[in-house]
Parts: structure tokens; C-alpha cells; sequence
């Protein structure tokens, strides 16, 4: 086999939580008159929550002091949170799920290398919180994508070599972690923009033709 492990992120590729994150950032925004559009959102994209909000913050006139800013990411996370409760198994598409059956019938290593302090929460939710050998998220790392460290330490959980392993991202911050990583790195989404993965796939299946 060409590859002994997978390692998936997770928004944008296991699952679309896109909108609840925009719905979030959105009304943080307006309510601090802060202009915000669809187009920002996505560079948010495997972006760490502080990180995010120095984003958003780019259209912020003036200074900001460190405790508003706590304030700020509190509250959008609680926004994001009550929107996530609307999430169930029905949200895990019928596609990805046959197709982590598949990969794990094939014996390969399955884990989760998300840049997100709610992965286990989402995961919980789409009823795949036992199903994965190892999470590594948010809440255990301290350099986000494009730092490779949420991707070093997956594979380090499931005890392989980055060169042993395939890293699947939506995110042009995730692609370049994974290459930083010295990982394979297949594209999906918005992350096809990107001339760095080796691999680009049309649908999530499309991993079975690499493995
Ligand atoms: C990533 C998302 O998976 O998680 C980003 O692509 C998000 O958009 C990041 O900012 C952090 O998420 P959370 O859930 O910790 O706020
Ligand atoms: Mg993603």
C-alpha cells in the first residue's frame, strides 16, 4: 500500500461547518461595525480563532486591547456553539462516511489533524467521535496551519512517519502545514486552488483511487 495512514482535516473536509463559522464571524462583525463578507471568511479557513479575528480585525479602525479581543473570540465561539447544536449524523455526508468505511476495512491509519478547539464536539455530533485512531486539534497544539505541528502530532499519535502518511485538506493554510510537514498532501474544495498538493480530488471517494 502506498500510504500506512490518512490524516484528514476536519471543516471543509469531513464536514461543512463553513456557514456556521460565517454566521458567527458575521455577527461579530456587524455588531462591532467591522465590515465582513463571504470572501474574508474563506481566508479564515484553517485559521486558528485568534488568528481569525487579526483577520477580521484588518478593517478594524483603530487600536483593540488584548481583553476585548478575549471577549470577542468568547462570544463568537458561543454564537458558533449554539449553531453547531443544529448539527446531527444526518450532516455526515453518505459519501465520506462509505468511503471511512472503506479505509478503514483497508487497515489504514485514520486520524484527524484539525486546527479546531470544537473538533471533538463537531465530531461528537456527526456520531464519529469513536470512529478515528487518533485526534490531534486546537486545543493540543500551539503554532496553527501553516505550521505543521497539528499534523506532526497526528501522526505521531498513530505512530507513523509524515512520509508514511497522506494528509487530506480544504485549506491553502492546511496544504502548506501538510507540505511544511514533509507530508503527501491530497486537495479538495477550495484548497484546489493551490499548486502545492500532489493529489486533487473532485469528490471525497476519490481518495480510494490513492490508497
Ligand atoms: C478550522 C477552520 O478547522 O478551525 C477555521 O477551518 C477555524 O475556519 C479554525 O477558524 C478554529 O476553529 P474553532 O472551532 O477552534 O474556533
Ligand atoms: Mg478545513
Amino acid at each position: 500500500m502506498r500510504f500506512e495512514g490518512i490524516i484528514f482535516d476536519l471543516d471543509g473536509v469531513i464536514c461543512s461547518t463553513d456557514e456556521y463559522h460565517y454566521e458567527a464571524w458575521k455577527k461579530s462583525a456587524d455588531d462591532l461595525g467591522i465590515y465582513f463578507d463571504k470572501q474574508i471568511n474563506n481566508r479564515l479557513r484553517g485559521v486558528s480563532r485568534g488568528e481569525s479575528l487579526e483577520i477580521v480585525l484588518e478593517r478594524y479602525d483603530g487600536m483593540m486591547s488584548q481583553e476585548k479581543k478575549a471577549e470577542i473570540l468568547i462570544s463568537k465561539n458561543d454564537i458558533y456553539l449554539q449553531l453547531l447544536q443544529k448539527m446531527s449524523t444526518k450532516d455526515l455526508d453518505k459519501d465520506v462516511k462509505k468511503t471511512l468505511e472503506i479505509l478503514k476495512k483497508k487497515e489504514l491509519k485514520l486520524a484527524i489533524g484539525s486546527s479546531s478547539k470544537n473538533a471533538k464536539i463537531i465530531l461528537k455530533k456527526i456520531g464519529l467521535e469513536n470512529f478515528f485512531d487518533a485526534i490531534s486539534d486546537g486545543t493540543m497544539i500551539t503554532k496553527s496551519k501553516p505550521d505543521p505541528e497539528v499534523f506532526l502530532l497526528a501522526a505521531d499519535m498513530i505512530g507513523l512517519k509524515p512520509q508514511e502518511c497522506l494528509v487530506i485538506e480544504d485549506a491553502i493554510a492546511g496544504v502548506e502545514a501538510a507540505k511544511a510537514g514533509g507530508f503527501e498532501c491530497a486537495a479538495i474544495g477550495d484548497a484546489l486552488k493551490s499548486d502545492l498538493p500532489e493529489y486533487k480530488l473532485n469528490t471525497f471517494s476519490d481518495i480510494l483511487k490513492l490508497v
